[in-house]
């Protein structure tokens, strides 16, 4: 696996690997590496001939009391994982070269009123965060000049930014949406959930054992409003704060009063100083519909 420093080298050998006619496949990440991520990496290398990883974490996407300056930074464990996940080029930027200075462009996705993409959802508790994301995710496209570019239906409204403007600026890349890999107990792997203690841990279960319950309720057939206020109740029990529970529309992310035969129920809370999130996506037939 080659190690990258610099944008302008890790865009020259892209693009020439391009120009023997490899195809690339990128998966852009902010470090402390689990299964969730090697998953994406060993999609990335069955669907291309190379397959190059990122591990920037991202100033520009963390508000000013979030997690930034102790967000884990695991290097040397994230090299195993990416070496046993089959990555062929690592890009590990510094922050100053990423953005120099005078650096001041902005990618933001969603008028003002146009789109449930940035407006609910994470986007309330988490102002700028989008933005931020859309900003550095340009960038790192670019930069990898990448066929394929692998993201996680984890961090599934990022996911639905990214499909959305990749498609308005008529980027030359295909977005796949993976799966969620979860532990063992059904706990959504994230970089996270190394901040948890062990009380802390146990009760993050509340997280997906909602969102299943809500998934299986639905799924029966029992009324939206009804099954989702309870499912609010038990995520509210076991979470120190819920910053929502909603079922939305996969495509717009906009709540749903009635049920439609796909619908994704996304959810965040907080146990402890941890914010962590979920999601996943429900399916009925016609019949069952209330
Ligand atoms: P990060 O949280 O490191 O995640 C990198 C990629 O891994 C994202 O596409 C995310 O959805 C995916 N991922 C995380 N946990 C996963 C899991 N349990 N199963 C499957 N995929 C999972 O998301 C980011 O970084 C950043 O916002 C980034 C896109 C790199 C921009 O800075």
């Amino acid at each position: 696996m080659k190690v990258l420093r610099s944008p302008k080298i890790f865009q020259a050998l892209m693009d020439r690997e391009r120009g023997r006619a490899r195809t690339l496949g990128f998966v852009p990440t902010m470090g402390a590496l689990h299964e969730g991520h090697a998953s994406l990496v060993r999609r990335a290398k069955k669907e291309n001939d190379l397959a190059a990883v990122s591990i920037f974490v991202n100033p520009l996407q963390f508000g000013p009391k979030e997690d930034f300056s102790r967000y884990p930074r695991t290097l040397a464990a994230d090299m195993a994982v990416l070496r046993k996940a089959g990555a062929d080029y690592l890009f590990v930027p510094k922050a100053e070269d990423f953005y120099p200075q005078g650096f001041q462009t902005s990618v933001r996705v969603g008028r003002e009123g146009v789109s449930g993409l940035t407006r609910g959802l994470c986007a309330s508790a988490r102002p700028g965060h989008f933005e931020g994301v859309a900003t550095v995710v340009t960038k790192l496209l670019n930069l990898s000049k990448a066929h394929r570019a692998y993201f996680g239906a984890k961090d599934f409204q990022q996911a639905a930014l990214i499909e959305r403007l990749v498609e308005d600026l008529s980027l030359d890349i295909q977005i796949r949406v993976c799966p969620t890999v979860r532990e063992a107990d059904g706990l959504a792997m994230s970089s996270r959930n190394r901040y948890l203690n062990s009380e802390e841990r146990s009760r993050a279960l509340a997280l997906p054992r909602a969102l299943s319950a809500l998934k299986r309720a639905l799924e029966e057939g029992r009324p939206l409003g009804k099954t989702l206020r309870s499912a609010r109740r038990s995520l509210e029990a076991g979470a120190d704060r819920v910053d929502y529970l909603e079922i939305v529309d996969p495509g717009t992310l906009e709540p749903l009063k009635r049920p439609r035969a796909l619908m994704t129920a996304a959810a965040a809370c907080r146990f402890g100083k941890t914010r962590l999130i979920d999601n996943v996506s429900i399916r009925i037939s016609q019949t069952r519909r209330k």
